[in-house]
């Protein structure tokens, strides 16, 4: 009971903590340690993805209640096909159970589904429940839920180099325009605009790398490695790394403020 009271409304000393003008604008998340989750409970791992879905629920409602512009989920990497038949089945299946029950709370909180990825290479069922998930959300204009699905920051990056040459090609886009600003419009997060690199990028289960995701829009992101599984992470953990952020030192190659 307890527990649950922290859960909804976060404990009010660690409130104080929190500096509500500096939330991130843009928080990315590796969402991981679902299946170590379920194996430490002698379950299948795909019992880890169920739960980490209900997490899924719950973070995005906080987030939102903080006021975060976007929130970046990785859900499933171009290299996450290397797993067995039955867990990508299981995965593949999950955004339709997830959006079934979701839209209309995800209409309620006012979010927008947007999402980075192949999806066109997912199934057709897949696809669809993604596609009108974005279609029935796509007027709200609060926090922006974005997931990255069949994701892979080198096969995005790949993609935006064939697509700036044949725009060089075509006379459409000349060599020496092309600045950083060019490059972060030819990426998949050029959908965020004006909120494309996230200030904050945690990583759940302990695991320190980045696994192929936003290589480009993490040049300056803080990065964060908590231990929790991603199915017992939750609001209390999202505002302990939050102010973990709001206390970190941004120089950006500058210097401290008071070295100025
Ligand atoms: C993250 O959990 C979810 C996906 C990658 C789809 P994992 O399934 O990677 O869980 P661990 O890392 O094996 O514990
Ligand atoms: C990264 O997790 C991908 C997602 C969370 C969707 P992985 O579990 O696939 O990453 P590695 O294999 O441990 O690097
Ligand atoms: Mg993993």
């Amino acid at each position: 009971m307890f527990k649950k009271k922290i859960e909804t409304q976060i404990n009010p000393e660690m409130m104080d903590n929190l500096d509500p003008n500096r939330i991130p604008h843009h928080i990315a998340i590796i969402m991981d340690g679902n299946g170590r989750w379920a194996q430490k409970r002698h379950l299948p791992r795909v019992a880890g993805h169920k739960q980490g879905m209900e997490t899924v629920k719950k973070i995005t409602k906080v987030a939102s209640d903080l006021g975060v512009k976007v929130l970046t989920l990785y859900a499933f990497s171009t290299e996450n096909w290397k797993r067995p038949d039955q867990e990508v089945n299981f995965l593949m299946d999950l955004p339709i159970k997830f959006f079934d029950k979701f839209v209309p709370e995800l209409i309620e909180n006012n979010v927008r589904v947007n999402v980075i990825g192949y999806i066109e290479q997912l199934p057709e069922k897949t696809q669809k429940a993604v596609l009108d998930a974005i279609d029935k959300t796509a007027d709200n204009d609060g926090m922006v839920l974005n997931f990255a699905l069949n994701y892979g920051s080198r096969a995005e990056m790949v993609t935006a180099m064939q697509k700036m040459a044949t725009a060089v090609q075509n006379n459409e886009l000349a060599v020496e325009a092309i600045n950083e600003e060019t490059v972060a419009e030819y990426l998949m997060t050029n959908s965020l605009a004006p909120y494309q690199d996230p200030e904050l990028l945690i990583r759940t289960s302990g695991e320190e790398r980045i696994s192929n995701f936003l290589l480009w829009q993490i040049a300056y992101s803080e990065l964060l490695f908590t231990d929790v599984y991603w199915p017992d992470y939750n609001g209390v953990e999202l505002v302990r790394n939050i102010i973990a952020f709001q206390n970190r030192d941004r120089r950006f190659g500058g210097l401290k403020k008071e070295n100025k």
